[in-house]
Parts: structure tokens; sequence; C-alpha cells
């Protein structure tokens, strides 16, 4: 099999320190990783594969000569705006995790479980983009619901952790317990929930919300579905939380519901109210599946469930979701 180059850009940040760690995991053929955050960690070394790797300034002949194959990003979106077309004219198929090339018609947005063949699409632009963490959970436990039953609208409730602001957002949390005022988050977020994430549009939701809606209608292949959310930052280290309702087109049991998830890939179902068992945050944090259950009929609608969701928002939301995509595009290239 062929050795491929790998870089990692934003290598020092919240997600890319996990890109780092699920590519260590995870064991992709590659003979060399070269690693890029901004100049002021330029020179500094981080233990990465067993050796100490120089973080690397992206610039733009970062990439001239060095034949990297498949560049991962999340450095934030103005930094992916300017340099993925770059890197991708370098040669290397880039997958991006911020939200600049998400609904571009010409980049596919993926969640390899879910719509890996929409892959090939990124010949047009060199890049694939890595959807946002709320969205990637809720396409895996939405996506057999939508093959089976067709989905009639989805309505998502979100519980999202501070890790998903970055480091700052992380930071915000461990200072406000201690009583110090916000540094990233408008409000304190210690003893508090914001339904705020991201900015406000016109139209009264905030871009986390709209990301939510447009990107599920563009993973999911169903541009009309009627879908709608409403984000919450909840004082949660990591792991995001969703209520989600659905209606669904054709008629179910809730049993099959269960036993079609329990054979989905990447899907896990921990729902025995009467033991009390449910997902939470504190027990998926640090692992890879998305986990469901709370799995009930809406009895306000004619085919209508209810059900909860949960998953580490910067492994399955972030970075173990770009790195499958890289081991599929590698599955797909070898093929
Ligand atoms: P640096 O550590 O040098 O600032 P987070 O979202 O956790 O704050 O992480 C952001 C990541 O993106 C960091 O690795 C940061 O590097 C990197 N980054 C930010 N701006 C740039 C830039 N202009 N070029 C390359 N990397 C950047």
């Amino acid at each position: 099999m062929k050795q491929y180059k790998i870089a990692v850009v934003g290598a020092t940040g919240m997600v890319g320190r996990m890109f780092l760690r699920v590519l260590e995991e995870r064991k992709l053929p590659a003979s060399e990783y070269f690693l890029f955050a901004s100049a002021r960690s330029a020179g500094t070394t981080v233990d990465f594969m067993g050796k100490k790797h120089t973080v690397r300034e992206l610039t733009e002949d970062a990439f001239k000569d060095l034949g990297v194959d498949i560049a991962l990003f999340s450095a934030g979106g103005g930094t992916s705006k300017i340099f993925a077309p770059i890197v991708a004219a370098s040669g290397a198929v880039v997958i991006d995790n911020s939200s600049t090339w998400r609904m571009d018609p010409d980049v596919p947005l993926v969640v390899p479980e879910v719509n890996a063949h929409a892959i090939p699409e990124y010949k047009k632009k060199g890049i694939i983009a890595n959807p946002n963490c709320s969205t990637i959970q809720a396409m895996v436990a939405l996506k057999p619901l939508a093959v089976k039953y067709g989905l009639k609208r989805v309505v998502y409730s979100t519980y999202q952790a501070v890790s998903g602001a970055g480091m700052g957002g992380y930071s915000d949390l461990e200072n406000g317990l201690k009583g110090e005022a916000p540094k990233k988050f408008p409000y304190p977020i210690a003893g508090n929930v914001l339904p705020q994430i991201d900015v406000f549009l016109d139209t009264g939701y905030t871009k986390e919300e709209q990301k939510m809606i447009d990107e599920s209608r563009k993973i999911l292949e169903l541009p009309n579905l009627r879908v709608t959310a409403t984000t919450v930052r909840v004082p949660v280290f990591h792991g995001h939380s969703e209520s989600i309702n659905v209606e669904l087109e054709q008629p179910f049991e809730v049993a099959d519901i269960r036993k079609l998830w329990e054979g989905t890939e990447g899907l896990i179902v921990q729902d025995d109210p009467e033991k009390g068992i449910y997902p939470m945050p504190i027990y998926a944090a640090d692992t890879d599946p998305v986990y469901v259950g709370r799995l009930r009929r809406d009895f306000s609608v004619e085919n209508g469930i209810n059900f909860w969701c949960v998953a580490d928002n910067i492994r399955k939301g972030a970075a173990t979701n770009a790195v499958q995509i890289a081991q599929e595009l590698i599955r797909q290239w070898e093929a």
C-alpha cells in the first residue's frame, strides 16, 4: 500500500491536538507528518507518533515541494478561506473543519457513515468539508430513519459543551468556576446556560442554528427537509447533547427503530429507563461513537419520536470525523 504524506494545520489548537491523538490511535498508512500553526507557535515542538515534531508556520509557500497528500485543517474560518485553496493547488486534498467551505456546492460535506459516496466530489476544488459538531452526531442517528421511514420534520434542541468554542471557551468555564469573568463568551457560563452560539442572523436564528439546518439538508440530500434548531451552550467541558424530535413519513414501531439503530455503524443505543440508563456527556467524553437513548413515541403528532443524542464534540464532532474522512479517502484511492 502507498504511504501518504499527511499535514495537520492548527496542530496546537483544541481540535488540532485531538487530530494528533486520533491519528496516533488509527495509524493511517503515512510515511511522514507535517504540523502547522501560526507564527505564534512556529518552532515549538510537539510529541507525536513517538518523536518530537517541530511546528511549522503556515505561509503561502509552506506546502510547496512537500508533496503532501492530505491536509487536515482546524485553524479557524479565516485561515481556511485563504489557505485551503493554496494548499489544494499544491496537490493535497484539504479536509477542513471550519464552516467556510461547507455550503459550497463544489465541496462535499461528509460524515463517513452517512455519505461517503459524496467524497469524490472533492475533485472539483480539492476540499472536503467536515460538518459542524452538532450536525455530525445528529446525522449518524437520523440517516437510517431517513432511509427506512422518510423524514417529515426535525426539531433540534442542543446542549453544547464549552470545548466547542476552542481553548477560549474551555478556559471561560474553568476560570468561571473560580469566579473569574468570561473572556470568550458574552456572559458567564459557570452556573449558567447561554441560548446563543455564534452570532445572530437577521432571521433571529444564530449562525450555529442555521448551520445545523443547512448542513442537515446537504448531508441527507434532502434540500427541502423541514428542520429547525435551538442551540444552547451549557457548562459542560466535553460532549454535546441534543434533544431531537422527528416526524417520520411512515408509521413505525419504537422497537424497530431501536433495532435499526443497534445495527447502525458508529451508533450505540443506551436506552433502559428502568435502570436509569441513557447517554450522558461524562461517559461519551473521549470516546468516538454517537450515543442515543430516551427513545419514545411523540404522541402529539402522527408518526413522531423523541430521542436524546450525545457525542464527544471534539472527537466525533470534529477530529475523529475528519480522520475517518481521510481513512475513507485513502480506501477509495486504493480501491
Ligand atoms: P497558534 O497556536 O499558533 O495560534 P483553537 O481553536 O483551539 O484556539 O486553535 C486554533 C488553531 O489554529 C491553533 O493551532 C492556532 O495556532 C491555529 N491558527 C490560528 N490562526 C492561524 C493562522 N493564521 N495560520 C495558521 N494557524 C493558525
